[in-house]
């Protein structure tokens, strides 16, 4: 980290002409004012850090934050939308693609999503105590004395340098302030690989239930972000190890622990669940499969039984599991659509894949395979793949190895028999012509047998083939077909 003390961060660090300009007219525009103003937040965080990814600014200003936003608004161009909150006392606009936020200081909390309205303006140092968390407390001035001046009372800048996240004030009064920023803390340890500095983690420990006054989606949100970083399981076990997730993810607490009977365990299906998901998340970024992988053994502690001979057993776990899915979708605001039924696809054929590898592979198993994955075979081998996690070598080997030998004949019979995409080479519509029904029992009768003749390779997936095969099943039901 190139800042200390009093510089100018605008000539230790990059920045674009367009956001020189930007701030330059900003500053202009609040030195007509006469409001102080400066940068705050996530985007001078991520500066210092060198993420250049941001695509919101907020401003702050000693003074009305929506007046600020209404001039600066007017002088970038005439077509510029404010949009204006006047009880938070905001104001925000999109300007290239970048969303730009004002707010003018204020005395209480920090917090966008509260119903109270604003009461008491306040001074820079007020607005700072109210944040979150050090790192993002900084403030860069636009005012003429001090222009580009990182302002940092709580030493945010050497929390960033040393990768600590701390909150400012006494971590059960900013936790109260907003609970949701417990799952903050949580979310930017994992994305950013930083440590929850003790009292802070403390904190949360403290204020844990707490999070029970937060909406659903806001919480999503962030733990959306947390199976998105890089290495999810590190949220996960800040989450458990917090008390946070008990309160939104209690069936996850249902897989933590070993049960042991006559001296015999299972594994502790939260941290497989965990190093599952991890080991997904180095080959995809899809948050879906993500999800897949977080789901994939959630009804183990549901259809745990202990048996003398075989001992643990989880018969059906992805049949239970993926009639799961639906609930926990619904409570947590996550989407109930394609992306929902997914992840129950994902789950029930989770096991499919490496059973194929135990048992003899036949070209029919790997037809069937196909028909039920369908477009998502890939994503499912990844699963299957990433839910190797044993730690012995030569399971290890014995289990890959098969693995490619199962991708193989994917590919192959794929190739051969073109069932991934399946459509079936008879149309109900041609059945009903052919033997002059109406819909009914007999036509989805017929096209079940074809479909299950191709998929056991009795036929090939073929018009002809196929169109005899409808014709004798007809004959079988007592249909005869009508000639023109
Ligand atoms: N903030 C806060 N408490 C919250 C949310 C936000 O104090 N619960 C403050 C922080 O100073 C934060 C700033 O508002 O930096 C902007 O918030 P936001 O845009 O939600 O998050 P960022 O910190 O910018 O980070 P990210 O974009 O990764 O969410």
């Amino acid at each position: 980290m190139k800042v200390k003390g009093a510089v100018n961060i605008f000539n230790e660090y990059v920045f674009s002409d367009f956001e020189k300009q930007l701030f330059v007219i900003i500053a202009d525009e609040a030195k007509k004012l006469n409001y102080p103003s400066y940068i705050v937040g996530g985007y001078v965080r991520d500066k210092l850090l060198l993420r250049d990814n941001k695509k919101d600014i907020d401003f702050v200003c000693i003074g009305s934050g929506i007046e600020l936003a209404l001039n600066v608004a007017k002088k970038l161009g005439k077509n510029i939308h404010v949009s204006v909150f006047k009880n938070f006392g905001t104001a925000h606009f999109k300007y290239n693609g970048i969303d730009l936020e004002f707010v003018g200081a204020r005395k209480e909390s920090y917090n966008r999503d509260s119903r109270k309205p604003v009461v008491e303006n306040g001074t820079l140092e007020d607005d700072q105590n109210r944040r979150d968390f050090t790192m993002n407390a900084l403030a860069i001035s636009l005012n003429e004395n001090n222009y580009g001046e990182i302002i940092d009372p709580f030493h945010g800048i050497s929390d960033i340098e040393n990768k600590i996240i701390r909150t400012p004030l006494d971590p059960v009064i900013t936790f109260s302030d907003d609970p949701l920023r417990m799952m903050r803390a949580i979310r930017f340890a994992t994305e950013l690989h930083f440590i929850i500095e003790e009292k802070t983690f403390n904190g949360i420990k403290e204020s844990a239930e707490r999070i029970n006054i937060i909406s659903p989606e806001r919480i999503t949100d962030e733990l959306n972000k947390i199976i998105l970083s890089d290495i999810p399981s590190k949220g996960f076990y800040l989450l458990h190890e917090s008390g946070l997730l008990k309160y939104i993810f209690p069936e996850m607490i249902d897989l933590v622990g070993v049960e042991m009977q006559d001296g015999r365990g299972h594994k502790d299906n939260f941290y497989h669940t965990l190093e599952v998901l991890d080991n997904i998340s180095l080959n995809t970024n899809d948050l879906w499969l993500r999800w897949a992988a977080v789901l994939h053994d959630i009804a183990k502690p549901a259809t745990k039984r202990y048996f003398e001979k075989q001992g643990w057993a989880f018969h059906g776990h992805e049949v239970v599991g993926s009639r799961m899915v639906k609930g926990i979708f619904k409570r947590m605001r996550l989407p109930l659509d394609a992306k929902m039924k997914f992840v129950e696809k994902m789950v029930l054929l989770h096991l499919r894949p490496i059973s194929l590898t135990k048992e003899n592979v036949t070209d029919s198993a790997i037809r069937r395979l196909l028909f039920d994955a369908g477009e998502d075979i890939e994503s499912l081998m990844l699963l299957c793949k990433a839910d190797i996690t044993t730690k012995n070598r030569l399971k290890v080997k014995r289990y890959s190895d098969n693995f490619e030998m199962v991708r193989q004949k994917l590919k192959d019979v794929e190739e051969h028999d073109k069932i991934q995409n399946f459509q079936p080479p008879v149309s109900g519509e041609l059945i009903m012509k052919t033997f002059n029904v109406n819909p009914g029992r007999k036509v989805g009768l017929i096209k079940d047998h074809i479909k299950e003749a191709i998929l056991d390779g009795i036929i090939p997936n073929e018009y002809e083939a196929a169109y005899q095969l409808m014709l004798k099943k007809g004959a079988e039901l007592g249909l005869t077909p009508q000639h023109k």
